[in-house]
């Protein structure tokens, strides 16, 4: 059987990740694909607790404890969720991945981006998404968004040039892997972002079900 593959969903908070993670999944599921939905940190009962504690704004700790805490998730995720998922042919769907490393932990808090890569392949090894949709927006914008919608958590509190930082770490992944991660312009509508993330889903070449 061959193996399923990996999608991955990123942007900076508010860009509207998660109202067209559901459209993904549902694209999926139209096709008749199983999938996987799960997200980063957490997907795993110790990854959630992972996230409960990162995302607290009660808590104080090293940048590079963060990065570590992030890779510990995702260590267990993969071990648990994301590899045995593709290994049954399934189609994984995560809300955030490694890229999220390199942009909040790299380009917000300013940990190191070798060192960040260094856990990249302790981690993951070989093992890369086969499509990362990069939602991108303004910070102003997004910050709106994230505002309207709910109290902040301890990412979402953070200024304005936190969020800048991390946007400009995500498109030079972009640039760095433009076949893999495909910026889609999240400040058009609801309905004009469907549209784009489904002719990038079109271009990838999908498994039938078995
Ligand atoms: P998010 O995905 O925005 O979830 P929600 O939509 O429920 O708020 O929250 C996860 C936060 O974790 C987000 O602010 C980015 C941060 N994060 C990192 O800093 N590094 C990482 O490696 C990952 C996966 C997430």
């Amino acid at each position: 059987m061959e193996t399923g593959k990996f999608i991955t969903l990123e942007g900076i908070d508010g860009a509207g990740k998660s109202t067209q993670l559901e459209f993904v999944v549902a694209w999926l599921q139209g096709k008749g694909m199983p999938v996987v939905v799960t997200r980063e940190p957490g997907g795993t009962q110790l990854g959630e607790q992972l996230r409960s504690i990162l995302l607290d704004n009660s808590t104080v700790m090293h940048p590079e404890t963060e990065a570590l805490l992030m890779f510990a998730s995702r260590r267990e995720h993969l071990d648990k969720v994301i590899a045995p998922a593709l290994e049954q042919g399934k189609y994984v769907v995560s809300d955030r991945f490694t890229d999220a490393s390199f942009a909040y932990q790299g380009g917000g808090r300013g940990v190191n981006w070798e060192k960040i890569g260094i856990l990249e392949s302790w981690v993951q090894g070989d093992l890369q998404p086969d499509l990362t949709l990069f939602f991108d927006i303004p910070v102003a914008l997004g910050q709106q968004r994230v505002h309207a919608i709910k109290t902040r958590d301890r990412f979402e509190q953070e200024q304005l040039d936190f969020h800048q930082c991390v946007r400009e770490a995500y498109v030079k992944r972009a640039q760095q892997f433009p076949h893999r991660i495909h910026v889609v312009d999240a400040c058009q509508s609801v309905e004009a972002v469907r549209e784009a993330v489904e002719r990038l889903l079109e271009r990838v070449r999908w498994n039938p079900p078995e």
